[in-house]
């Protein structure tokens, strides 16, 4: 009905995810008048804490500005928090009473929670919390699901016995940010990208993403999964199957789902020969953080080989990306935060011009920072000169959209998920397509150890993965 009220549950409520991201996200949202009327925010975790407990931890993040104060008051007389155990039903009977205090509606259920417990914590909520007569259940899920494709599909296959797909909303944060968004829009809203989008012009792919910082004092959390599990698995995977999919017959979330799927069972796992790993270690000369390796972290192990770099090359075995390297390429303390596509046109046939004038096109879409789609092409050099020049057009959205502010990725894919919106969540098969395309490499890190390269703290990375690119048609022009 008209009048249904919605509870958004966080478990986990006390966690660093909960902090950083989940509640800042839902005061933005109410903030800014995105959430139904009705809506009521309840936390749950282990301590025994109060909701103004919560409150301190949490506000530093929520960026409030002058004027806000009194909309603030109204966001948190609207939460509310439960402790208990994750592995004992009483606390979520406790848990079922303040839902009950919200009459009847909707529920969403945010597990920010080591995976640990997403077994019991979703029994417990089928067995107990589940919204009563046609209100939905949603289950919001993070990463990691699961560290391979066989606990991958152990937690599915528990998740599926109990809740329906549309039910699940495994969130893949890059699918919300506004430049992956776009491929779509990039790809199907225009008439001239189509007939080039193949094997016939397009000589090589590289799915980038750079961090100029380390592990963080996350160095135990990051050292059980590395770079590959961390970021490329996912969310470089993810901008791959955008970049690549077939048109779907439309917008629909399945329709799109449908495409992604098969293009992910058309890549088959990556040749241990086309991958470069890396470790990062410490720049005696670098600034503060700078000078500490990764295995500086003391929550790392001394000998770890973990990986903090890591360059691949997938091929999409289909008959319009036949023989296409897709180069997808991720690293921790580098010298830059940048996270683009690059796609590079093939050269001119029968070039008329001085050898090396003309450069390859490129379109970069750059998913950030400074969001931007940019063609490189040739032009004349103006003036009195026959000159070759590469320059670009450009479509960098501070100069075309001036003073839009973006919204940030977790505030679309949480207000999707009131919305019953899954085109830009994870499907079951999708995850395990993913899997199984990366677990044959994890496992083989895993039992051979091989000797990451060592790479400075602030650089671009191993060389050894310039050359892996350069083998693949990949030609460099300019910085990159
Ligand atoms: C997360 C990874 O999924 O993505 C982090 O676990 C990484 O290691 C982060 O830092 C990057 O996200 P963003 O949105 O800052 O690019």
């Amino acid at each position: 009905g008209h009048g249904d009220s919605h509870v958004f549950v966080i478990l986990g409520a006390s966690g660093d995810l909960a902090k950083k991201k989940i509640y800042p996200t839902l005061w933005w949202l109410f903030r800014d008048g995105l959430l139904p009327p009705k809506t009521y925010f309840i936390g749950y975790a282990r301590s025994k804490l109060s909701m103004t407990d919560i409150q301190k931890k949490i506000i530093q993040y929520f960026k409030v500005k002058a004027g806000e104060e009194e909309k603030l008051k109204e966001f948190f007389k609207l939460n509310e928090y439960v402790s208990g155990a994750y592995d004992r039903i009483e606390g979520f009977a406790e848990l079922n009473k303040v839902l009950q205090t919200k009459g009847n509606g909707n529920r969403l259920f945010y597990l920010a929670l080591p995976p640990s417990v997403y077994e019991p914590v979703t029994l417990n909520i089928k067995a107990v919390c589940m919204a009563k007569g046609n209100h939905w259940t949603r289950l919001i899920v993070e990463k990691p699901f699961g560290r391979d494709l066989d606990s991958s599909n152990q937690l599915s296959n528990h998740l599926s016995a109990m809740f329906k797909e549309d039910e699940i909303y495994r969130i893949d944060h890059y699918l919300g940010k506004e430049m992956v968004q776009n491929l779509m829009v990039l790809r199907f809203g225009n008439r001239i990208f189509s007939p080039i989008w193949n094997r016939d012009n397009i000589a090589s792919v590289v799915i980038s993403f750079k961090e100029p910082f380390g592990t963080q004092g996350r160095g135990g959390y990051f050292d059980e999964f590395g770079i590959i599990r961390d970021v490329m698995q996912n969310h470089l995977l993810q901008i791959l199957t955008l970049v690549a999919m077939e048109k779907p017959p439309s917008t629909a979330s399945e329709d799109i789902r449908n495409e992604k799927v098969k293009v992910l069972k058309s890549i088959q796992p990556p040749d241990f020969g086309n991958i470069v790993l890396g470790q990062y270690v410490g720049n005696p000369d670098g600034e503060g953080d700078q000078k500490l390796g990764y295995l500086d972290d003391p929550t790392v192990p001394k000998e770890s080989v973990t990986p903090t770099f890591a360059t691949v090359v997938l091929f999409v075995q289909n008959e319009r990306w036949d023989g296409v390297p897709f180069i997808l390429r991720c690293g921790k303390a580098l010298n830059e935060r940048k996270a683009e596509v690059r796609l590079q046109f093939r050269n001119v046939s029968g070039d008329i011009f001085p050898q090396g004038a003309v450069k390859r096109n490129e379109l970069v879409i750059r998913v950030q920072p400074d969001e931007a789609v940019y063609l490189k092409m040739m032009t004349k050099m103006p003036g009195m000169t026959f000159e070759c020049a590469e320059t670009e057009l450009d479509l960098t959205y501070n100069f075309r959209y001036k003073d839009m502010k973006l919204p940030d990725a977790y505030e679309r894919l949480i207000l999707d998920v009131f919305l019953g919106s899954q085109i830009h969540f994870v499907r079951s098969d999708e995850l395990h397509e993913a899997w199984r395309i990366f677990t044959p490499l994890l496992h083989y890190i895993e039992q051979n150890k091989p000797h990451p390269i060592s790479y400075m703290y602030g650089s671009r990375g191993p060389t050894e993965s310039d050359d892996l690119m350069s083998r693949h048609d990949f030609k460099y022009s300019g910085t990159y």
